[in-house]
């Protein structure tokens, strides 16, 4: 059974989707923590299935390497298999990634590489595409740079606003996870191999 770290910042509905899918007996993970860098609405879905939690925020820290040490910290406590951010809205330190990776990924609101970073689905719109999507992706030390694990279009309509763009993603990138998920707990997924420090 391939243990999961969940990372969140906002309503964690890609998250709640990961856990239901869990629920069922023959999905091959299990969301053993969930971690936030504020305190996330999404942390209620912890509460509701009754794993752990912890909030490392982010305004604490004065540095970005003094949070990742501590959101490190309480990941070690639990030495989950695998590290997903889902919605986290923070770049991690390299130190951390340097740790987890590859076993860490990310879901994405566009078909990287196009429209990387924190705005991806208002990026998209603004540059008047036919098309974005939903990406899932290994993290490495660049903004959404790592290696592709799954991705799939979605069209942008003529009147879609950033929120009904980002509601017809969202369905898309729970499919892509909970699929990537399973695929690397089955061991059908090859996350690469563990880069060497530089
Ligand atoms: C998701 O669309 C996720 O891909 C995105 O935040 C949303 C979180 O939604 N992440 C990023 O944009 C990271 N660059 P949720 O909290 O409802 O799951």
């Amino acid at each position: 059974m391939l243990t999961v770290a969940v990372l969140i910042s906002g309503t964690g509905s890609n998250l709640r989707a990961l856990l239901d899918a869990a629920a069922d007996p023959g999905y091959p993970a299990r969301v053993i923590l969930i971690g936030a860098d504020r305190e996330a609405e999404g942390l209620a879905h912890a509460e509701a299935f009754g794993i752990p939690s912890f909030v490392v925020p982010w305004d604490a820290f004065d540095s970005r390497e003094a949070w990742g040490a501590e959101l490190d910290a309480q990941l070690q406590v639990w030495k989950p298999d695998l590290v997903v951010l889902s919605g986290l809205m923070r770049l991690l330190p390299p130190a951390l990634v340097q740790a987890w990776a590859p076993r860490i990924i990310n879901t994405h609101p566009a078909y990287l590489p196009s429209f990387p970073g924190a705005h991806g689905v208002r990026d998209a719109l603004a540059a008047g595409v036919a098309e974005t999507g939903a990406s899932v992706i290994v993290v490495d030390d660049g903004v959404d740079s790592g290696p592709i694990l799954a991705q799939e279009h979605v069209p942008v309509l003529p009147d879609d606003t950033e929120s009904s763009l980002h509601a017809r993603i969202k369905p898309v990138e729970r499919r892509l996870l909970i699929d990537v998920v399973r695929r690397i707990a089955e061991g059908d997924l090859d996350l690469g191999a563990r880069p060497q420090p530089h």
